[in-house]
């Protein structure tokens, strides 16, 4: 078994790395390029259901295009992570019914970004949430992820974990916004100072109580980064910006890094490190 092979929502991944949804995922050549090159999970682009010219960010060809590849790959034995927006609760139903049923493993529910936050504005409400997230349950027999804005409104984060979990979310994808200046010994996992929530990641793995499992993403570009997300508690970590600055390379050298320090380190597993970070006092 590979050193950095982990089970995300319960699918079995043979790397923690994946790419993030967006960058470098949202034509058929990008996507077939990254299935190629790296042996994890392969996460498409955020789609809704006719496909969107703006905002920029969210700029993609539309379901159809995603579900065909899915249909493509997954017979391949690629596990597939689809990403659903959409700017009514019928939609992004809709978009995530259509996904499953192309075969992807997991539907992540982007509601990170303002196109859905300014419109369905799940977060509006506990109540408003729990039947947008109800309903996509319903839909789908995939494992559903939600990934999760920077200040996800006005429900208190202990009840939107416990929504979390009630309602069957298999996995969270929350910021990797790790102070700049934490100060960690990779190799024991001792943090200086107090107890303390470290990052978005953190909080949520802490207030999942192992229920639900955790995807860092923001500011991986390095097998460093990642290593320090894991201990910090992120089962998996997602990678964008290395990804435009690299090309499809940047996951298998972030994987390659991973694994040799897991190696220096005595570690067998990269499970042997999640959330295994320590504090001082
Ligand atoms: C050009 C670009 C497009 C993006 N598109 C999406 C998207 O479609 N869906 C999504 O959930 N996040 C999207 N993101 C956000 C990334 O998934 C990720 O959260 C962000 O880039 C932070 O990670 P990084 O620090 O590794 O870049 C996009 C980011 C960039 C730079």
């Amino acid at each position: 078994m590979e050193r950095t092979a982990i089970r995300l929502g319960g699918v079995e991944l043979s790397s923690s790395v994946m790419n993030a949804a967006g960058p470098h995922s949202a034509e058929r050549g990008e996507l077939y390029e990254l299935g190629a090159r790296h042996q994890g999970a392969l996460v498409f682009k955020s789609c809704n259901s006719a496909g969107l010219e703006t905002p920029e960010n969210l700029k993609n060809r539309g379901v159809q295009h995603f579900a065909a590849i899915a249909r493509a790959l997954a017979p391949r034995d690629k596990v597939i992570i689809a990403s659903v927006v959409g700017n009514t609760e019928d939609e992004i139903v809709q978009v995530a019914g259509i996904l499953d049923r192309a075969g992807v493993k997991i539907v992540e529910l982007n509601l990170a970004d303002d196109y859905v936050m300014n419109s369905v504005a799940p977060f509006a409400s506990y109540q408003r949430l729990k039947v947008l997230v109800g309903r996509v349950r319903g839909e789908i027999g995939a494992v559903l992820a939600i990934k999760l804005p920077p200040k996800p409104g006005t429900i208190e984060a202990q009840a939107l974990a416990e929504l979390l979990k009630e309602m069957g979310v298999g996995v969270v994808v929350c910021a990797n916004d790790l102070p700049k200046d934490l100060e960690i010994d990779p190799a024991t996992g001792r943090i200086k100072g107090g107890a303390r929530p470290l990052s978005q990641a953190h909080a949520f793995w802490r207030l999942g109580g192992g229920v639900y499992d955790v995807v860092a993403v923001g500011g991986i570009n390095s097998g460093r980064d990642a290593y320090v997300a894991h201990l910090t508690a992120a089962k998996a970590v997602a990678v964008g910006s290395a990804l435009i600055k690299e090309g499809a390379g940047a996951l298998g050298r972030i994987d390659r890094e991973l694994d040799g320090m897991l190696a220096e380190n005595g570690k067998r597993s990269v499970n042997e490190i999640i959330g295994q970070a320590r504090f001082e006092s």
